[in-house]
């Protein structure tokens, strides 16, 4: 039996036992984080191309960098740009590069696994279909030596971002990422870190999935997160990258503020809602329709009761949000 298979195992078992799940949890996160202060931040969060095959992999770089532009409104990326927990590839950022932009820092807390054989394909595919052999500069692709391409690896971007404040200023065109807020250990610090980094008129778009990363579900329902009470899922989640349950009111509620003080623009853009699935193309919640917002918040309401004293008062709509995506214009 896999590595994998004998986990999937014991974590099914533990979830006949929520309390012991939670207890597994609070020491798996204990032990990543002595890994973490010793220096090993290799991980498979992030390893999203190991599963699958090389053309695969091309139509998942593409749509990414697609939707950046799609839903944040753009033709084309520029000047230089910070991409968030890229994972195992810089494929985006090449794409990036061949829209105009002179420089993308990739920047991300662990570093994901990958076969550098695997990824050379990659790499070639990507090059061959958009003409960037020239981002090849020894005789085989390392992605070290992408020209205007710098990996920060081991850097959270909490920390960074509160670098690039102190010594760089605003120096962004633009900030993406695509499932990683939800991992990081202060989202909300980050956000307000990344913003001082865009320059005026500099946009962000983030997409963030709430959903529980398979932490009780499916064998469990998609809410059960949210029982655990406050006090314990913070030692859950801090080390390991689990999700970190900051759900969409927190967002709003500091993009308001910032709104009120003339700083920034910011609109939310619904991509998947509870007991529903996906909503494609991504859309505000008022222009779901009826039916499925209803159905998402019955589904709320229906479990709310046993949800942690800090979900008790938070809006039902706001509860049924299970990912966004966000579009930050900084003013000019
Ligand atoms: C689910 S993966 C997403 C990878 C990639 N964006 C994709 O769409 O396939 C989450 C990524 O966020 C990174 N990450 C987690 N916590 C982070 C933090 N605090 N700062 C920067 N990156 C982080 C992980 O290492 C991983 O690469």
């Amino acid at each position: 039996m896999s590595t994998i298979t004998i986990k999937q195992k014991v974590k099914s078992l533990l979830n006949t036992l929520p309390g012991l799940l939670v207890t597994a949890f609070v020491t798996d996160d204990f032990l990543q984080g002595i890994r973490l202060r010793g220096g090993l931040i290799s991980t498979d969060s992030g390893a999203t191309h190991m599963n699958l095959s090389e053309a695969e992999s091309l139509s998942y770089i593409e749509k990414v960098f697609a939707e950046y532009k799609k839903y944040g409104g753009i033709d084309k990326f520029f000047g230089r740009v910070a991409e968030i927990g890229p994972g195992d590839n810089a494929g985006v950022a090449m794409l990036m590069r061949r829209d105009g932009c002179q420089k993308v820092d990739l920047i991300d807390r662990y570093y994901s696994s990958r076969n550098p054989e695997q990824q050379s394909k990659i790499y070639n595919l990507i090059a061959q279909k958009y003409h960037l052999n020239h981002l090849r500069t020894t005789n085989y692709w390392d992605e070290q030596a992408l020209p205007g391409i710098n990996w920060k690896i081991g850097e959270a971007a909490e920390v960074y971002f509160e670098n690039c404040v102190q010594e760089e200023g605003e120096v962004y065109d633009f900030i993406v990422s695509r499932a990683v807020l939800e991992h990081l250990y202060d989202p909300l610090h980050a956000i307000n870190q990344m913003i001082a980094c865009l320059k005026p008129g500099g946009r962000m778009f983030h997409e963030i999935d709430f959903r529980d990363h398979g932490m009780f579900s499916p064998i469990r329902h998609e809410l059960t997160f949210l029982e655990v009470p406050e006090t314990i899922y913070p030692w859950m989640v801090r080390n390991s990258g689990r999700p970190n349950r900051i759900l969409v009111h927190k967002y709003r509620n500091i993009l308001e503020s910032m709104k009120n003080s003339g700083l920034i623009d910011y609109s939310i853009l619904v991509t998947h809602l509870v007991n529903v699935g996906d909503i494609t193309p991504h859309q505000v919640f008022e222009e779901i329709s009826l039916d499925k917002q209803h159905q998402a918040i019955k589904f709320v309401e229906e479990n709310r009761q046993k949800f942690a004293s800090t979900f008790h008062h938070t809006d039902g709509q706001d509860l049924a949000v299970a990912g966004i995506f966000l579009i930050v214009t900084k003013k000019g």
